[in-house]
C-alpha cells in the first residue's frame, strides 16, 4: 500500500508548527467552511462537462490546491474566481492519466476515474494516498466500472479502465464505500441507459455530489441514501453550484467549546447532518442547540463519559472518533469508543497520552478513555487531519503549551484552523520549525 506523501512544509516551504496556550474559554461566533469531502468531488465532477462549472463555497485548503494540479495536469484548469468560488473549464482533456506523486496526496484524486471514464471512456491512475488510517482499497470502485462495461487492468502502478461507452446495469457495492459510490455515479451519469447503485453511502456529501450533477443535466434519484437510480444522459452542461458546510468542521468547534467551558456560535453549521455527533454531545453535556444560523455549543456544565461507535452515516462520522476522544479526556467517568469503518484510526491516542490522557487501545479499534485528566502540554504530532485536530482539541483543555507537530495535515483539511480557534480567544501561534 502506497504510504501517504502529502507535503510536509507550510506556505514558506519549511516545515510547520503551531503553538498552542492551553485553557482560554473559547467564546464568539465562528462561520463554518466548505465541506472538504463535499467540494472535492464537485471539483471532479466539473470534469464531466466541456462547459464551466463554477462552484461556490469551496473550502481554501491544501487538498483543494492538489486536486487543481491534478486537474492542470489533465489539461482542465482551476481558478478562483473570488474568495471560496472557483470556476472549473474542461473543454477538452489532453491527459488521462495524471503523475502518482500528486495522487497519492489525497484520496479523492481517485475520483478523476469516474469522471474522465463517464465522459472520455478512459483513465488510468495509481491507488490513491490521503491518511494512513487503514488499508483503504479501491476494490469498490473497480469492480462498478467493471459492471459498467470498463475494462480493467494494470499498467505498472496504475489502474487502468477502458470502454467505447459505459453501459448502465445494476450494481451492489460490497461496502458502502463514500469515495467508491461518488466514482460510480460519475460514471454513470454519462453511461448508456440505466444504473441501480445498491448500498451506496448516504452521507450528506454525497447527496451533495448528486445535486450538482442534477444541476449538470444528469438524471440522479436517490443520492444521500442507500439505492441510488441513475438514467444515463448523452452530455453534461455547466453550471453554478454551492458547496454543502463541513459537518466535521462544526463539530470540531462545537467539542472545542465544550472542552474549554466556552460558548460558540457555530454559525453555517447544517444540524440536519450532524444528528450522531449532536446527540453524543448532549449526551456527554455540552449544551447544543440549533439555531437560525448553525448551532450554538456551550460548555456549561460538567461532562459525562460515554461510548460511541463509528459508522457509516448517519452513524456517529469516523472523522469525529478523534476528536471525541479529546473530548472524553474531560468527562468524568470510563468512556469506550469503537471504531467500525477503519481498522487503523487510533494512532492519535499515543499523543493524546503525551498530554497526560488516560487513554487505552485494545486491538487498534477500540479506545477505553478514563476521565476526568488534567492534560499537560507538551510536544505532539498531528498524524492525519482528524487526529491533528484531537491534540489541538486537547491542548486547548491542557495545562502550559503544547507545540503541535506535521501540521500539514490539519492544513489539508480546515481552512484557516488556528485563526478561527485564535477569533474565539484561543492563543495559537503558527511557527517555522527551524530543528
Ligand atoms: N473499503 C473497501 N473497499 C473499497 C473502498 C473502501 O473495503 O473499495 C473500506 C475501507 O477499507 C474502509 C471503509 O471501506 O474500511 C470505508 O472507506 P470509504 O471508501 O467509505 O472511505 P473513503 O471514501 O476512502 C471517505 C472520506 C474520509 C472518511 C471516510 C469514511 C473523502 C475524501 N474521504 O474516504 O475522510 O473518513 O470516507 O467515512 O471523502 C477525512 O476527511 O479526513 C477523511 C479521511
Amino acid at each position: 500500500m502506497l504510504e501517504d506523501t502529502g507535503q510536509r512544509t507550510g506556505v514558506a516551504g519549511l516545515p510547520e508548527r503551531i503553538r498552542v496556550e492551553g485553557g482560554h474559554r473559547l467564546k464568539g461566533t465562528v462561520l463554518v467552511g466548505g465541506a472538504k469531502n463535499a467540494a472535492l468531488p464537485c471539483v471532479a465532477a466539473a470534469l464531466l462537462s466541456p462547459e464551466p462549472v463554477t462552484l461556490h463555497n469551496v473550502p481554501e485548503i491544501a487538498d483543494i490546491e492538489t486536486m487543481f494540479a491534478v486537474l492542470e495536469f489533465l489539461g482542465a484548469s482551476a481558478e478562483r474566481v473570488a474568495a471560496n468560488s472557483i470556476t472549473v473549464k474542461a473543454p477538452e482533456i489532453t491527459g488521462f492519466s495524471p503523475p502518482t506523486d500528486l495522487v497519492v496526496k489525497n484520496r479523492a484524486n481517485f475520483l478523476i476515474m469516474g469522471a474522465l471514464l463517464g465522459r472520455f471512456g478512459k483513465a488510468a491512475c495509481s491507488p490513491p494516498g490521503g491518511d494512513v488510517i487503514g488499508q483503504r482499497p479501491v476494490d469498490v470502485h473497480l469492480a462498478g466500472f467493471s459492471a459498467l462495461g470498463a475494462t480493467i487492468g494494470r499498467e505498472g502502478e496504475k489502474f487502468t479502465a477502458q470502454t467505447d461507452r459505459l453501459t448502465g446495469t445494476r450494481i451492489f457495492l460490497d461496502y458502502p464505500s463514500w469515495l467508491g459510490t461518488e466514482n460510480l455515479m460519475m460514471a454513470a451519469c454519462l453511461a448508456r441507459g440505466h444504473t441501480t447503485l445498491v448500498n451506496a453511502a448516504c452521507e450528506p456529501e454525497v447527496e451533495c455530489l448528486g445535486n450538482l450533477l442534477n444541476a449538470m443535466g444528469a438524471r440522479v434519484r436517490g443520492a444521500g441514501q442507500p439505492v441510488i437510480e441513475i438514467d444515463g444522459v448523452e452530455e453534461l452542461h455547466g453550471t453554478e453550484f454551492t458547496v454543502i458546510p463541513d459537518r466535521f468542521e462544526a463539530g470540531t468547534f462545537a467539542i472545542a467549546a465544550g472542552l474549554t467551558g466556552g460558548d460558540v456560535l457555530i454559525q453555517g453549521a447544517a444540524p440536519r447532518h450532524m444528528d450522531a455527533v449532536i446527540a453524543k454531545l448532549r449526551e456527554i453535556g455540552v449544551l447544543v442547540e440549533e439555531t437560525e444560523s448553525g448551532l450554538h455549543a456551550r460548555g456549561e456544565q460538567d461532562l459525562s463519559a460515554a461510548s460511541l461507535q463509528a459508522f457509516p452515516y448517519p452513524g456517529m462520522p469516523t472523522d469525529m472518533q478523534p476528536p471525541f476522544a479529546a473530548l472524553l479526556t474531560q468527562a468524568s467517568g470510563v468512556s469506550y469508543i469503537h471504531e467500525r469503518v477503519f481498522e487503523n484510526r487510533m494512532l492519535y491516542v499515543a499523543e493524546l497520552r503525551k498530554l497526560g490522557a488516560e487513554i487505552i487501545t485494545t486491538g487498534g479499534t477500540t479506545a477505553i478513555v478514563t476521565g476526568a485528566t488534567q492534560l499537560v502540554g507538551t510536544q505532539v504530532r498531528a498524524l492525519d487531519i482528524r487526529a491533528g485536530a484531537a491534540v489541538v482539541l486537547a491542548a486547548l483543555a491542557a495545562t502550559g503549551y503544547t507545540e503541535v507537530r506535521d501540521i500539514y495535515h490539519l492544513d489539508r483539511g480546515y481552512e484557516r484552523f488556528e485563526e478561527k480557534l485564535t477569533s474565539l480567544g484561543a492563543v495559537i501561534e503558527r511557527e517555522i520549525v527551524v530543528s
